[in-house]
């Protein structure tokens, strides 16, 4: 049997892509499948969470009990589904992989091809995790991802402050085997006084490597 440790928790999860469209027909996305997030929804309700994942286009999908899926395909759509739920969760883990920018306007028909080149115009997206994180309450905790391909504790660390998230996974692209679209994943937990490094080991463990840390950082009753 699994510890039911995080019983009592809502956990707000975000996870996969988001879709940014530039017409009927196009769209600006990204390699993430929302394997890491589906693999904390799942862990965090086998171990008592409610469990609010607010997920990303992606052919994966998960009919596990107590998760309740909101699918969502922009950004914008991410960032409004995980600000009406955040008010009524204990912790968030943001797993997805928003898309920065998108384009400043969706066209209503399909663009057509012309001579020359064509320049696409991109405005920034919400930053779902620096605003739950800025406007967390005392007893409310928000973890963070970070994907970096250089300086990874330094980058990872600065987006800890920026965003003021209480920890963050960093995961490297460049580790064989982790991050998109595999199943195993290796992470070190950075916090502001620590780094924490894991073996390559698979997302569902992975993600019970995470859920255990917010389990330890319990919110005052
Ligand atoms: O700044 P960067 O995108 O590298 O930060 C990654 C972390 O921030 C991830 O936890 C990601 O889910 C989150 N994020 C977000 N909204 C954005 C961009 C990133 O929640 N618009």
């Amino acid at each position: 049997t699994v510890s039911q440790d995080l019983k009592g928790r809502r956990i707000l999860i975000t996870a996969g892509p988001t879709f940014e469209d530039l017409d009927p027909v196009r769209f600006l996305g990204n390699r993430s499948t929302g394997k890491m997030g589906i693999a904390l929804a799942e862990a965090a309700a086998a171990r008592g969470a409610g469990v609010e994942l607010i997920l990303g286009p992606t052919h994966l999908s998960t009919t596990a009990a107590n998760i309740t899926t909101t699918p969502v395909r922009s950004a914008r759509e991410m960032h409004a589904a995980a600000l009406q739920r955040w008010p009524e969760c204990t912790d968030a883990i943001l797993c997805a992989a928003v898309a920065d920018y998108r384009p400043e306007t969706v066209a209503t028909d399909k663009i057509k091809k012309k001579d020359g080149e064509l320049t696409l115009s991109l405005v920034r997206n919400p930053d779902i995790a620096a605003e739950l994180g800025n406007n967390k309450l005392a007893d409310q905790r928000v973890v963070g991802f970070a994907l970096e391909t250089e300086n990874g504790v330094e980058n990872a660390r600065k987006k800890l402050l920026r965003k003021n998230l209480d920890f963050i996974v960093l995961n490297s692209p460049r580790t064989a085997g982790a991050a998109f679209g595999h199943d195993t994943n290796q992470i070190q937990l950075i916090d502001r006084n620590k780094v924490t490094a894991f073996e390559l080991k698979t997302k569902r463990e992975v993600a019970d490597d995470i859920l255990d840390r917010l389990a330890a950082d319990k919110p005052t009753p």
